[in-house]
């Protein structure tokens, strides 16, 4: 041991300290995380009463960071997948273990879900843009929430209901399995999303139980017309 502090005493303290903060894991230049969970955009209990502030806690803090996790963990495993971009990710998902697809989907899914919501009645109305473009896709903008009603409900088990366009801004409802997104090359008729719901029983049991219906119904209450519109409008 002598030896050894003998022999480290010969080396500049400058390169010891160099050493230890690259070696693996260890200092401040570790490898970061490649993805990280966003925060919530608003206080968890601000979309109280459509959706509960317990929910919204479990559901953020728990749930998304565990897809967060799970994608760390995949794409760590897989060296061809390093420094890919999330949407990079979902363009392969045919490609891809169920791990990365899973999570990747989980991780984007969720990060468009939040960031799409507002506090109840403060989400203003669609663009006359988009408004145009619902009634000449759907009939009617009634007609149009019944679709995304419909497709919620009929989605059997869990995933999510989205609003699409095309690059010509045609609209259209669709839905998918698990946590699948119109981004996923494997996915039939995607394309660019502008809203989804989660229809996951984890983002709505607590306070609905098994009435999804009621669910999507106060969800309404809380889209934030301004980012769909924009959305739209960077189509
Ligand atoms: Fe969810």
């Amino acid at each position: 041991m002598r030896r050894i502090l003998g022999a480290l005493g010969a080396v500049p303290p400058l390169l010891v300290l160099l050493v230890l903060l690259l070696w693996p894991g260890q200092g401040a230049w570790a490898a970061a995380p490649a993805f990280t969970l966003p925060a919530l955009p608003y206080p968890a209990n601000a979309l109280e009463p459509a959706i509960d502030a317990t929910t919204m806690t479990i559901h953020h803090d728990r749930h998304h960071q565990a897809y967060v996790d799970n994608l760390n963990a995949a794409v760590a495993r897989d060296p061809a997948l390093k420094g890919l971009s999330l949407e990079d990710l979902l363009a392969r998902a045919s490609k891809a273990t169920a791990a990365v697809r899973n999570n990747a989907g989980g991780h984007w899914n969720h990060s468009f879900f939040w960031a799409s919501l507002t506090r109840p009645g403060q989400g203003g109305e669609p663009s006359e843009e988009l408004q145009e473009a619902l009634v000449r896709d759907f009939g009617s903008i009634e007609q149009f929430r019944s679709a995304f009603r419909a497709a919620g409900l009929a989605r059997f088990g869990s995933g999510w209901v989205w609003l699409i366009t095309d690059s010509e801004g045609k609209l259209e409802v669709n839905s998918t399995p698990n946590q699948d997104n119109p981004l996923m090359d494997l996915v039939p008729g995607g394309g660019t999303p502008l809203l989804a719901n989660d229809v996951w029983e984890h983002a709505y049991y607590l306070k609905y139980q098994n009435r999804r219906a009621d669910y999507l119904d106060a969800w309404w209450s809380l889209v934030d017309w301004s980012v769909v519109s924009d959305r739209y409008s960077a189509r």
